[in-house]
């Protein structure tokens, strides 16, 4: 998959020009950026069955359609993109319908296919905005959590290792001219029409950018005369972040990336770790490229005082305590002083 940058993108759009040097050090990471909608359905068995939806705009869920509703709810002010109320009532209906004929298709296919409940059948589909004003989109099935049928041009075609009775599936479907019609249609005309308003009505908050900040601690030892340096980076946003142990100009191998992680207020936090010989530790740094950050890496310098950070907690605890007791003296002495008054 090709995510774009999207201020990239956008200045691709207006005729920028996107020729990018190929350094040894690596590029900021790019703003992941495509849509993309999934169908889960669950059939336990002839009588329970239930269809959730779901959609994303690059880490963004601008949508959400549950089994209980009849219409796909927006979870963004900016939801609606460019479509009129009459194009929202459209897509609603169409894909109403497809709800409900999906599920009796399927039961029907069970019947005849002799295919065993319980059934879990995720549905992809997406869009991808390229340079040049191109769009590309898919729609796969998957079945029991395994890749089974795509649409690709104006008809479904199998998967490379897709169990036998999916043939069977695929004919079927291949018949069906009108369902064909109307899944092109998404595809191409509606994904990138609505791709490319929302990417107009949520502007800003797509492209929000929230710079990192980083420090350094040490972790517990790995072995006797080896050190572990931890590069702590957090708060940044979007999520693709590139942090690397260096020394000098050159990335150190033994470089272990955690995985990036939610903090509590939508960023991101993630912990890159480098197990090396005490005696190895001058001249290393850590170094963070982000979107946010333009070409102003943030660069930190290893100089041997990190302390870990549960010595922190343990200090700043000792210091309370002290404080306590501290005052508890004070209290007991000018205590004292009064009662001694004869
Ligand atoms: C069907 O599955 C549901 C959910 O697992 C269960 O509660 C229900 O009893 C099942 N019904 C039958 C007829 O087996
Ligand atoms: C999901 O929706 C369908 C259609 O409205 C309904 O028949 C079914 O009972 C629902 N499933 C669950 C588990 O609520
Ligand atoms: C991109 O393509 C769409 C549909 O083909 C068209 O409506 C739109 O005006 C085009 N945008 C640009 C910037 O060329």
């Amino acid at each position: 998959m090709l995510f774009l940058q999207l201020p990239l993108l956008l200045a691709l759009l207006v005729g920028g020009d996107n020729e990018q040097n190929k350094n040894s050090v690596p590029e900021a990471p790019q703003t992941p950026f495509s849509f993309q909608g999934l169908q889960i359905s669950s059939f336990a068995n002839r009588s329970w069955t239930r269809t959730d939806g779901l959609a994303w705009l690059g880490e963004l869920q601008p949508y959400t359609w549950r089994n209980e509703s009849d219409t796909i709810r927006f979870l963004k002010p900016w939801s609606r993109g460019t479509f009129s109320d009459q194009q929202w009532e459209q897509l609603q209906h169409t894909l109403l319908v497809y709800r409900s004929s999906f599920t009796r298709d399927i039961w029907e296919f069970v019947e005849k296919l002799h295919v065993e409940y319980p059934l879990e059948i995720q549905i992809a589909t997406g869009c991808e905005l390229l340079p040049r004003n191109i769009s590309e989109s898919f729609l796969r099935a998957a079945f029991q959590g395994r890749d089974v049928l795509s649409f690709q041009g104006m008809s479904w075609v199998s998967a490379p290792d897709a169990p036998p009775f999916i043939q069977e599936v695929i004919k079927v479907l291949n018949q069906n001219q009108g369902t064909k019609e109307t899944v092109h249609w998404l595809l191409h005309d509606i994904w990138p029409e609505l791709v490319r308003g929302v990417l107009q009505t949520g502007k800003s908050e797509l492209e929000k950018q929230v710079k990192p900040e980083a420090w350094l601690s040490s972790g517990p030892s790995p072995g006797p005369g080896r050190l572990l340096l931890v590069c702590h980076v957090s708060g940044f946003y979007p999520k693709p972040v590139r942090v690397m142990w260096m020394r000098g100009e050159q990335e150190e191998p033994g470089t272990r990336q955690g995985d990036v992680m939610p903090n509590a207020d939508s960023t991101w936090y993630l912990r890159v770790t480098l197990d090396v010989a005490a005696g190895e530790v001058a001249g290393l740094s850590c170094q963070v490229k982000h979107s946010s950050l333009g070409d102003q890496d943030i660069i930190l310098y290893w100089n041997g005082n990190h302390v870990s950070r549960g010595l922190i907690v343990i200090l700043v605890l000792l210091v309370f305590v002290l404080l306590f007791v501290g005052g508890l003296v004070f209290w007991f002495r000018k205590h004292r002083r009064y009662q001694d008054i004869p």
